[in-house]
């Protein structure tokens, strides 16, 4: 019976905590990116709505910086998490320059990135 009780704590953790995770999403997002990609492109950044699977770069209503523009590839959680850990080192010559250092903020903010459709 205790051992019943403590997997389902377990398990209601669990669910808790992917949750958590998004919503610290959302935290970390407007904190750290909201000021540059807003609900719509404009002169501090692309939007970011639905970027997450999306082609790199390929908003028709942002100029991009031909570093980004010339990538290539899709953004998938691997292209996000190493653009978030160092813009410049994955496009040399990006014209956004915020890191996140922290892996945890990444993972939660890439969770929620996939959730702005
Ligand atoms: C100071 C402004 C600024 C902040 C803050 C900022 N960005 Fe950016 N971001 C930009 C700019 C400018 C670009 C376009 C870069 C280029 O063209 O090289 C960009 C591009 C991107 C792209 C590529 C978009 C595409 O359409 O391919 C992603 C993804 C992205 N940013 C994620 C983030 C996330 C997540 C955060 C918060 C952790 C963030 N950015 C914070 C300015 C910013």
């Amino acid at each position: 019976m205790i051992r019943t009780a403590f997997v389902l704590a377990a398990a209601i953790g669990a669910l808790a905590a992917s949750s958590a995770a998004a919503q610290d999403g959302s935290k970390v997002f407007a904190m750290q990116c909201k000021l540059c990609h807003a609900a719509a492109s404009g002169p501090m950044g692309p939007t970011l709505v639905g970027v997450a699977g999306a082609k790199i770069a390929a908003r028709t209503d942002y100029e991009y910086s031909p570093a980004l523009a010339a990538k290539g590839g899709t953004w998938t959680d691997a292209n996000l998490d190493a653009y978030l850990t160092a813009p410049g080192k994955f496009a040399s010559g990006t014209r956004m320059a915020v890191a996140v250092t922290k892996p945890a903020d990444r993972a939660a903010v890439i969770s929620y990135l996939k959730t702005v459709r």
